[in-house]
């Protein structure tokens, strides 16, 4: 999850500018491909209704936010050079903070058998009805050790996680088990004052040797790491991590390694993550399957807690990201990045989403923030949950018109 980060951002937003005449209500003002008017007569305004349909709609019932799209430059591909899209099933990280302070009873299964929304459901919608083929599953790590660092996977709480896995898996998707700590446990940094090395390899070689035999499973070691005093030892933690999960025989499964900032993609390289993390091996000396994990969020402050989008990010963050991998023979996995359900993070996630395509030889792809137990964009902000009613599954703006594969996909009947 995003908490508060303010970053300086050289933002250099391209306004297009449009001197056409203008749209007559209810006539077309917007969408990709759209080349008429973008401006509507006095007294509507341009609502958007897709990606690829805007339209005039009498002012009088359109909430204020709602701003006319502006058409992506970059035509977008909705994800399907890409070899991963999908989206966060969170839940079992609720009670998380960003010092790493997890309270266990927190911790909200998102499962209807114990009193969490239905995020099996979900998941078999966004399969079945979008084309989404990975999830990624925070879970906090003291609710894995009930409370117990260094300690064994508490049996109770790990069979309700794995409900999850296996449900997960159940959908023929890929499926990251994410330890939602920020590098930390209560407060202390991993490997830097807090955890030992040895503790944190711990319990990524107990849940290893659980999923060894589950090649859709990815180790995604830590969740945004951040304020760490140095990055080298933290590369030390990840390599203590990446080796016990080797050894505990998971030996071909992808292993995502987060840099610090909150696993920034912009800040990747310029921090020192990038440097530090590329010495960070598998056992036989090779970075087979060895993969980076970043996030970014679309809005003002990188936050991910605002309704508007400012950036696609492209400039700033993913062009110098995506050279930077290629140079260095490196793949890299987009594991958070939202917005919320409006006309600018329409534009810019579909210009986001484009130009990662564009660049799938080096971005594996991109997992939205957030399902799960978020429920619908009228309880969060970012929410990419869908709604459901009865068997009926209708999906948010943002997932319906950039996010999901199957272009211009909204609803489906899948799933219970
Ligand atoms: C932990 O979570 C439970 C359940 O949400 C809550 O009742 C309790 O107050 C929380 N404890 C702390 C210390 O925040
Ligand atoms: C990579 O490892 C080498 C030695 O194994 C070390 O000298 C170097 O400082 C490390 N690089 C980074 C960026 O941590």
């Amino acid at each position: 999850m995003a908490p508060k980060r303010l970053y300086s951002l050289g933002l250099a937003l391209s306004a297009l500018a449009s001197v056409r005449a203008q749209a007559p209500v209810f006539g077309q003002c917007g969408g990709i491909g759209w080349t008429g008017a973008t401006t509507c007569v006095s007294g509507s305004v341009c609502a958007v209704q897709d990606a690829y349909f805007s339209q005039c709609v009498p002012s009088t019932v359109i909430p204020t936010s709602t701003a006319p799209i502006v058409i992506p430059t970059i035509a977008p591909v909705s994800g399907n050079t890409l070899k991963y899209v999908g989206v966060n099933i969170a839940g079992f990280d609720f009670g998380c903070n960003t010092d790493g302070d997890c309270n266990v009873s927190g911790a909200w299964p998102p499962l209807t058998q114990y009193y969490g929304m239905n995020g099996a459901g979900q998941m078999q919608h966004f399969t079945a009805d979008d084309g989404y083929n990975i999830f990624r599953l925070p879970v906090g790590w003291q609710f894995l050790l009930n409370d117990v660092v260094g300690g064994t996977l508490n049996a109770v709480n790990l069979a309700k996680y794995d409900d999850l896995v296996q449900t997960c898996l159940d959908t023929g998707a890929s499926c990251i088990i994410d330890i939602h700590n920020y590098a930390r446990w209560n407060g202390e940094i991993i490997g830097q004052g807090g955890p030992t090395n040895a503790q944190f390899a711990s319990t990524w070689s107990q849940l290893a040797a659980k999923y060894a035999d589950e090649p859709k499973i990815l180790f995604g070691v830590m969740n945004e790491p951040h304020d760490l005093p140095s990055i080298t030892l933290w590369a030390q933690s990840v390599q203590a991590a990446v080796t016990a999960i080797r050894n505990a025989g998971a030996t071909s499964q992808i292993i995502l390694l987060p840099g610090s900032d909150f696993a920034s993609a912009q800040q990747f390289v310029t921090d020192g993550s990038g440097p530090a993390l590329l010495n960070v091996t598998n056992p036989d000396g090779t970075t087979t399957n060895l993969i980076f994990d970043v996030h970014k969020y679309l809005d003002v402050d990188n936050s991910g807690t605002n309704l508007e989008c400012v950036t696609n990010n492209i400039d700033a963050a993913w062009a110098p990201l995506v050279t930077w991998l290629r140079e260095n023979g490196r793949q890299a996995l987009n594991t958070e990045t939202g917005g919320g359900n409006v006309a600018s993070c329409v534009e810019f996630m579909c210009q986001q989403i484009a130009f990662q395509a564009q660049n799938s030889d080096v971005i594996l792809g991109y997992v939205g923030w957030s399902a799960g137990n978020f429920g619908p964009p009228s309880e969060y902000v970012l929410s990419e949950g869908p709604t459901q009613v009865g068997t009926t599954w209708t999906d948010t703006l943002l997932v319906s018109s950039c996010m999901a594969p199957i272009a211009g996909a909204q609803s489906g009947s899948t799933g219970q």
